[in-house]
């Protein structure tokens, strides 16, 4: 490893890194997860947007594997024929074995290579395969815990396929294998205990027991070293699931993840300390025209808008130019993604915009899948009614004043059949129930806990209720008849992304935000918030509100949260169009091609641990983000007061204003301002 690999600054910016080049073309990389090809949440983001620098690093020597599932092959994977005869070879052993291995290109970005396991076609060796199990540590998996099972069964697969690649490789190219997740464990773990020799990374994206222990009410952090988490374990019903955790965890030549904060969680929950964090980045792409963004949440938000009127049809006597557009989203896990404490804030909000005669209205969306028998009726037909009214409205004048429910100019009424068309009209928005909180039938409606809370504090889109809510507990898809947007183009057209989570080990969401441009509001308890915390010297100027939730209570974490939104809706159109620019400055921040450093230190650690008299490293200082932070933007006063909310002042008048703001300069003079003090590869 004699060559320097010298990663400079996108920017200029960010601090330039040096680390001895791998020497990939002797190499072979396989990265394993149960969400290769397949969406459950984050790790699939993970997984999918770090294709592209991969490949760009590793070519034809990249792999990824998984479970095959064929709607998920036919639709995002391309068929082909493996380039390299080893990796045929070993695919064909366990084919010819009764198991079918699917291989193809990933149509994504970067076109990997994925190697697709069918779990299915190998789940008549399951009871050999858990005896196997059960022999190697003592393991023993209930027949009632399907994923469990079927992560032994997709392990079981992958151990025995690298068993027949590394036989015919010998040992040259060496093998690096990066594991993610307790359910790409047993692959790790069955690999480990029959020597194979490769180079092993496993890497956590939240531990089993801190997730169940948050989910569950407990004061977590404050006793992370108290719990006795065998009996939480065994108490949960997740005793095995943790133990395939666990083991995998120490098996690993390297163990990382994802955050400093479930650094310390691992550190309690599976008893070994990272060796790496490796925080998440996103495949960010910038646009030629420097404001395209901007003009991209104007179209975004005018299709929002779209849905907004028909929903609300009847009811719709808020001006819509001045209805601010807030979101959560994510897996429905209601009081570790914050949604409860997000609840109570709206309700309070609510409050204050009513009290202070704001004319400022604030539609929120919930996207968070639950259980449902599709569409509710109400929903499809103010979508309906909207698109009826609009094609009136293209005719004649008077119909914009009646779709807000409001009286005519008479003056342009001018004879029988505009009466006729009113006519139509009022009985077609006429409506006896207020417009519906969900957009959805949901099977659990009465236990749902978004549907309780919203009774509780009674937010029901009544017409003086200055929040409106719409619970939509689907994933966004732009194929749907009632709001056709995929995720990214609504959250480019929203205002602000709110993730007040209390469990989140790093949490996409607030940073998908970011790189599009869109504020958002994120907590000291997400790796993200962390994160940013550490690297923005301001980050509520950058449009990164950090809501404490670790050394404040529930109460005081929702009056700050309140504050955020109710600051934020006092911004004039200017000031946001100002701090969109700020946010989308953060994007070189979060970009694989300065994060992915991260993940090239954790193979080449591994390597030297695997094979130590091949592969040596120069004694380093454990790889750290810390030491670099982005001023405060130029332009902002600092005051004591500006930096307590959001730092963009209310101004009295609303400033309509909306040319989009030219910061050139002012992102200039940061970067002159900024002073970088750290270079990573710190020797020791
Ligand atoms: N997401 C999506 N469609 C939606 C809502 C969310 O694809 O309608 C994605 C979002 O882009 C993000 C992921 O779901 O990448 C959630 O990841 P996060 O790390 O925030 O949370 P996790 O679900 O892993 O806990
Ligand atoms: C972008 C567009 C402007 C538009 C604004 C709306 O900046 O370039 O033309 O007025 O978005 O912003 P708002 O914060 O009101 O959604
Ligand atoms: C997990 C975590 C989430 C993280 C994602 C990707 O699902 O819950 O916080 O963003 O993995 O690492």
């Amino acid at each position: 490893l004699s060559r320097s690999l010298s990663m400079t600054s996108l920017t200029g910016v960010l601090p330039a890194w040096e680390e001895d080049e791998l020497p990939v073309e002797d190499l072979l990389l396989f990265e394993v997860s149960w969400e290769v090809t397949n969406k459950v949440g984050g790790i699939y983001t993970v997984i999918q947007t770090k294709a592209k620098i991969t490949v760009d690093e590793w070519g034809d020597n990249y792999y990824m594997m998984g479970p095959y599932f064929e709607h998920n092959f036919k639709t995002q994977v391309e068929s082909c024929e493996p380039p390299n005869p080893a990796i045929r070879k070993a695919m064909d052993a366990l084919i010819h074995n009764g198991c079918q291995v699917h291989f193809g290109r990933w149509l994504i970005e970067g076109s990997p290579y994925v190697i697709l396991f069918d779990i299915g076609s190998a789940a008549w060796n399951l009871d050999r395969w858990k005896g196997d199990l059960w022999d190697t540590c003592n393991i023993g998996l209930p027949f009632h815990d399907r994923e469990a099972n079927d992560s032994l069964i997709l392990g079981s697969l992958i151990a025995w396929f690298f068993k027949e690649l590394t036989d015919h490789l010998g040992d040259k190219p060496n093998v690096i294998s990066h594991f993610h997740e307790w359910q790409a464990g047993p692959g790790l773990i069955l690999s480990r205990s029959r020597k194979i020799p490769m180079a092993t990374v496993f890497t956590t994206h939240a531990t089993l027991l801190g997730r169940y222990l948050c989910a569950g009410n407990t004061d977590f952090y404050n006793n992370l070293d108290k719990f006795n988490i065998d009996k939480e374990a065994g108490e949960r019903q997740i005793y095995h699931r943790y133990c395939l955790e666990r083991a995998a965890v120490h098996c690993a030549h390297v163990f990382t993840t994802v955050s400093q904060i479930t650094a310390v969680e691992a550190n309690h929950m599976l008893h070994r300390k990272p060796d790496v964090v490796t925080p998440n980045g996103l495949n960010v792409k910038k646009f030629s025209a420097m404001h395209e963004f901007q003009n991209l949440h104007s179209t975004n938000k005018a299709q929002i808008q779209e849905f907004i009127r028909g929903h609300f049809y009847g009811h719709l006597d808020f001006n819509l130019d001045k209805t601010l557009i807030f979101f959560i989203a994510g897996r429905y896990e209601f009081s570790n993604k914050g949604a409860d404490i997000f609840l109570e804030s709206l309700s309070r909000l609510n409050y204050l915009l009513r009290v202070h005669r704001n004319d400022v209205t604030v539609v929120v969306f919930f996207i968070m899948p639950a259980k449902t028998n599709n569409f509710n009726v109400e929903s499809l037909k103010g979508q309906a009614v909207r698109k009826q009214l609009w094609y009136i409205d293209d005719d004649d004048v008077c119909m914009s004043s009646f779709i807000r429910g409001q009286i005519p100019d008479l003056n342009n009424i001018l004879d029988r059949d505009d009466f006729t068309i009113m006519k139509r009209a009022i009985y077609a928005t006429q409506r006896h129930s207020l417009p519906p909180v969900t957009t959805h039938n949901m099977l659990d409606d009465s236990a749902d806990p978004i549907l309780s809370n919203i009774r509780r504090v009674g937010l029901f889109n009544s017409r003086n209720d200055r929040v409106k809510v719409v619970f939509h507990p689907e994933f966004l898809s732009s194929t749907s008849p009632l709001l056709p947007m995929d995720y990214e183009d609504f959250v480019r057209g929203c205002n602000l992304g709110v993730f007040p989570s209390y469990y989140e080990p790093w949490g996409y969401t607030p940073g998908e935000c970011t790189v599009m441009g869109i504020p958002s509001v994120t907590t000291n308890l997400s790796g993200f918030g962390c994160f940013m915390e550490e690297h923005v010297s301001d980050p509520a100027a950058y449009g990164i509100y950090i809501v404490d939730r670790r050394f404040r209570s529930a109460e005081e974490s929702c009056n700050q949260l309140t504050q955020f939104m109710f600051s934020f809706c006092q911004q004039s159109r200017r000031q946001r169009i100002i701090q969109r620019n700020r946010t989308e400055r953060l994007s070189d921040l979060l970009d694989w091609r300065y994060l992915g450093r991260f993940y090239i230190h954790a193979r080449h650690l591994a390597l030297s641990r695997a094979f130590p008299d091949k592969f040596k490293m120069d004694p380093m200082a454990p790889l750290k983000t810390e030491g670099f932070r982005y001023p405060r933007p130029y332009s902002v006063p600092p005051s004591p007061s500006a930096s307590i909310h959001s730092t963009p002042h209310h101004s009295d008048v609303e400033d309509d204003d909306d040319e989009p703001y030219d910061e050139d300069e002012e992102a200039e003079r940061d970067r002159m301002n900024i002073k970088s003090p750290f270079v990573l590869n710190a020797v020791p």
